[in-house]
C-alpha cells in the first residue's frame, strides 16, 4: 500500500504509546516458560511480538487475550512440548534468536523459519555460541534461517560476546538459565539489558566489561508486569515535533532504560529541547514522561560507544541529522546492514531520491545538501523504520510525499499513521 503524506507543518498534543517490543517480547517468552499465570499490561500490539505469542502457543503455552491484559499460562521447567509443525518468527530477529536459546535445552525437536527478510539475517552469531554450550543448532549453509534444533546435553559456559548484540546475549542466557551451574557472560560493549533486569541477573561491571551470571536460580517465576511505552516508536514523534515550529508533545510511561535513552541525549546535544518529567522506576526499568518542543537542530559527532544504543534510531536521527545545521554522519554502525533491510543502502537510496548529495560507507553515511520540494515516492523496503522514518521526511518536506509497502510499520507500531494523525487534531 503506498501511503500518501501531505505536508505537516505543527503536531500538538499527547501522545499514548503500546508497551516497548524489546521488552514485550521478553515478558512473554518469561511468563511462557515460568511455571503458572503471569499478567502482561500494556503489551506491544506489534506484528514481532505476535510472531512470538504464535511460535509459543505451537509450544503448548496458552495466552488469554483480554483489552488491557494479556493472561499467559505459564508451562514451567521444561514444560514446552514438541511443536507439529516449523515455527513461523515471521519478520522478527528477537522471536527467532531468543527462541533458539529456550528451545536448544528442550528434549524434542524445533525448526524455525521466517519471512523473505528474516531468512536473509545472520544466525551464526547464535548458532556458534549455542553450539560451543553443547547444543544440537544447525542453520542453513548460508548461516541464516531455518535454524532446525535436536535435544542435547547442555552444559555451562564461560563466554566473551564477540558482537555486539541483546539478541545474542539473550538467546545464550535464556539456554544457560535451564543447568545448576553457573555460566558467566562478558559483554565488552553494553547493548540492551531488558533480559537481566526482568530475570534479576547479577551483573558486574570491571575493567574488562560487563560480568553476567546465569543459572537456574534465575530461572523466572509467575509475576505481574506493565510495559512502559516504546522509546523506538516515540523517537519518530520526537523528531516530528522537534522539527515543525510552535509544537509541543507530551509522551507518557516511556521506557528510560539507560540501554536504550541514546537517542534522547543525542537530540538534546543537537540542541532538541527535551525535559523528563515524573521519572521512576518500576520492576528495575526506569520510566518516565518526556515533553518535546519545537528546536533548532545542529549535528554533532556520534561516538563509536552509543551506537548499540541507537541502533534502532538511526533512520529518524539521519532525517533530523538533514535539517540540523551541518553535515548528519554515521560511522561504526555495519550492523545497520543487516536489519530489517540493509538500512545503510536503504537510507542512502531515499536521501539521494530527496535531492541530498549521499556519501556512503560500508560502515556508515554522510548527508550534505537541501531537501528538495519535489513530491518523492519513498522505498520502505518493507522495513519499517525506513517507512516510518520516510513519513516523518515526507510530512516535513514543503510538498509532502508518500511511502509504498507502508503497512510494513505494523511490524512495530501499527498505529503509526493514526497516532500521527491525533497530533494534528487541536
Ligand atoms: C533487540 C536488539 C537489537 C535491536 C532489535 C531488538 C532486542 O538487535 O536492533 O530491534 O530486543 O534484543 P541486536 O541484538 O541484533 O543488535
Amino acid at each position: 500500500m503506498i501511503q500518501k503524506f501531505e505536508n505537516i507543518d505543527r503536531i500538538k498534543g499527547e501522545l499514548f504509546l503500546r508497551g516497548d517490543k524489546s521488552v514485550s517480547h521478553r515478558a512473554i517468552m518469561f511468563a511462557a516458560i515460568a511455571d503458572g499465570v503471569s499478567v502482561i499490561r500494556n503489551c506491544s500490539g506489534s506484528e514481532d511480538v505476535h510472531s512470538t505469542i504464535n511460535c509459543l502457543e505451537k509450544l503448548g503455552c496458552k495466552f488469554e487475550m483480554n483489552d488491557d491484559h494479556i493472561k499467559v499460562m505459564g508451562k514451567g521447567f521444561k514444560g514446552f512440548s514438541k511443536p507439529n509443525s516449523e515455527l513461523y518468527a515471521g519478520n522478527s530477529g528477537t522471536t527467532a534468536r531468543l527462541i533458539s536459546g529456550i528451545l536448544s535445552a528442550q528434549n524434542f525437536e524445533s525448526v524455525i523459519t521466517g519471512d523473505e527478510s528474516l531468512s536473509q539475517r545472520p544466525m551464526k552469531r547464535i548458532v556458534e555460541p549455542l553450539m560451543l554450550m553443547g547444543a544440537n543448532i544447525c542453520a542453513h549453509e548460508s548461516g541464516t534461517l531455518p535454524i532446525v534444533i535436536k535435544p542435547s546435553a547442555i552444559k555451562p559456559i564461560n563466554y566473551k560476546l564477540q558482537v555486539a548484540s541483546a539478541q545474542v546475549k539473550s538467546a545464550m542466557i535464556l539456554c544457560a538459565i535451564h543447568l545448576d551451574e553457573e555460566s558467566v557472560f562478558i559483554e565488552q560493549t553494553p547493548t540492551r539489558n531488558h533480559t537481566e533486569k526482568l530475570l534479576n541477573l547479577k551483573t558486574e561491571i570491571t575493567s574488562g566489561g560487563a560480568r553476567i551470571y546465569v543459572s537456574k536460580n534465575n530461572y523466572p517465576l509467575p509475576f505481574e508486569i506493565t510495559i512502559p511505552s516504546d522509546i523506538s516508536s516515540a523517537a519518530f514523534f520526537i523528531v516530528m515535533c522537534l522539527l515543525t515550529k510552535n509544537s509541543t508533545i507530551l509522551i507518557r510511561n516511556v521506557s528510560l532504560n539507560e540501554t536504550r535513552t541514546g537517542v534522547i541525549n543525542i537530540l538534546q546535544q543537537m540542541g532538541g529541547k527535551i525535559e523528563i518529567d515524573n521519572e521512576r522506576e518500576e520492576k528495575g526499568e526506569k520510566v518516565g514522561d518526556i515533553r518535546v518542543y519545537s528546536s533548532k537542530l545542529k549535528n554533532v559527532s556520534i561516538p563509536k560507544s552509543i551506537i548499540p544504543n541507537i541502533i534502532d534510531e538511526i533512520p529518524i536521527l539521519s532525517v533530523a541529522g538533514i535539517f540540523a545545521e551541518g553535515n548528519f554522519r554515521i560511522d561504526n554502525s555495519k550492523e545497520l546492514r543487516v536489519k530489517e533491510s540493509d538500512r545503510i543502502k536503504s537510507l542512502c537510496n531515499n536521501f539521494k531520491k530527496a535531492g541530498l548529495t549521499v556519501n556512503e560507507f560500508e560502515d556508515g553515511f554522510e548527508l550534505s545538501g537541501n531537501v528538495s520540494n519535489a513530491e518523492t515516492l519513498f522505498e520502505s523496503y518493507g522495513d519499517h523504520r525506513i517507512a516510518m522514518a520516510f513519513g516523518i521526511l515526507c510530512m516535513l518536506m514543503k510538498n509532502g510525499g508518500s511511502v509504498n509497502d507502508f503497512e510494513c510499520v505494523g511490524v512495530s507500531n501499527p498505529q503509526f499513521v493514526e497516532q500521527i494523525k491525533n497530533l494534528t487534531k487541536y
